[in-house]
C-alpha cells in the first residue's frame, strides 16, 4: 500500500513513520509512505497556502488551489487514490473503517489547517472525510498519523501472528481481557491463577468473561451495539 499524507508538516510525517509499527511495515516491503509538502503546490515566492475567510470571522482557510494541484499531480504520478480527509466533521474513525481503509491500494490523506479548508476542496473532488473523535485538533496531522498506524498493522504479513489483530479489542465488538507477562508476582500482585493453569478451555473462557465484565462496566454502548449488528462469531470461539 502507498500512503501520501498532504500536509503542512512534512517531518511530522516522516518522523513517525522512521518508527515503531510503520517502520516494520515499510521494511517489509507492505507500506510506503510519502509526506508531500502542501507548500510544494503554491505559486508565490512566500509560499502560501492559507488565506482569510470571505465573510469575515477568526482564522485563516487553507486554499483550494495548492489541495488541488497537489491532489492532482499525485495522481497524474501515481493513478487515482482513494481520498480520506481527515476533519472533525467526519465519519468518526473505528477499528471496520480502519480495516476497510487497509484494502486500497493507494490512500491520499489531506490534512486539514487553521480554521479549515476552502469548501470547494469538498466539493470539487471525491473525498471520504473521517475524523478522529468529537474535539478539535489544530490539524489533521495526529489524525492521519493514528489512520496510519492502525492501518499498517492490518496490512498482510506486517504482524507476526495475524490473529493478534483478530483477538483485540473492538474487532469482536468487545474490549479486550487483561494480560500478564512475567514476574508472576509484583509486589504482591499475582497473575490470576488461570492463566498459569495451561487448561486452554478455562484460559478462553476466562477471558471471554473478563473481556465481556469490562466491556460493560466501561463501554455499554459496544455491548448494545454488538446486539444490534448481531457481529458473526462463527470461527470465533472466544466470543459467546
Ligand atoms: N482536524 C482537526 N480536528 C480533527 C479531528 N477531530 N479529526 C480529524 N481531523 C481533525
Amino acid at each position: 500500500m502507498l500512503v501520501q499524507v498532504i500536509t503542512l508538516f512534512p517531518r511530522l510525517i516522516e518522523g513517525f513513520v522512521a518508527a515503531g509499527l510503520p517502520r516494520i511495515a515499510i521494511e517489509k516491503g507492505a507500506l510506503a509512505v510519502q509526506a508531500v509538502d502542501l507548500r510544494e503546490f503554491t505559486q508565490d515566492v512566500h509560499r502560501t497556502v492559507d488565506d482569510r475567510p470571505f465573510g469575515g470571522g477568526p482564522g485563516m482557510v487553507l486554499q483550494c488551489a495548492p489541495i488541488f494541484a497537489a491532489v492532482e499531480a499525485l495522481e497524474r504520478q501515481h493513478g487515482p487514490a482513494h481520498r480520506v480527509l481527515l476533519t472533525p466533521r467526519g465519519r468518526r474513525l473505528d477499528q471496520r473503517k480502519l480495516r476497510e481503509l487497509a484494502t486500497h491500494e493507494r490512500l491520499l490523506l489531506l490534512c486539514g489547517h487553521y480554521e479549515g479548508i476552502d469548501e470547494r476542496v469538498r466539493t470539487g473532488m471525491t473525498w471520504e472525510e473521517v475524523s478522529l473523535g468529537d474535539f478539535v485538533l489544530s490539524g489533521g496531522e495526529p489524525a492521519a498519523l493514528a489512520l496510519l498506524d492502525g492501518v499498517a498493522r492490518l496490512l498482510p504479513g506486517v504482524t507476526g501472528d495475524p490473529e493478534s489483530t483478530v483477538h483485540e479489542s473492538f474487532e469482536d465488538g468487545l474490549l479486550e481481557a487483561p494480560h500478564f507477562t512475567r514476574p508472576r508476582e509484583f509486589r504482591g500482585m499475582a497473575v490470576p491463577e488461570v492463566l498459569l493453569s495451561g487448561d486452554h478451555a478455562a484460559i478462553a473462557r476466562w477471558r471471554r468473561e473478563q473481556s465481556q465484565e469490562i466491556t460493560k462496566e466501561r463501554r455499554a454502548d459496544l455491548l448494545q451495539a454488538r446486539e444490534s449488528q448481531s457481529v458473526p462469531t462463527e470461527g470465533k470461539p472466544w466470543i459467546v
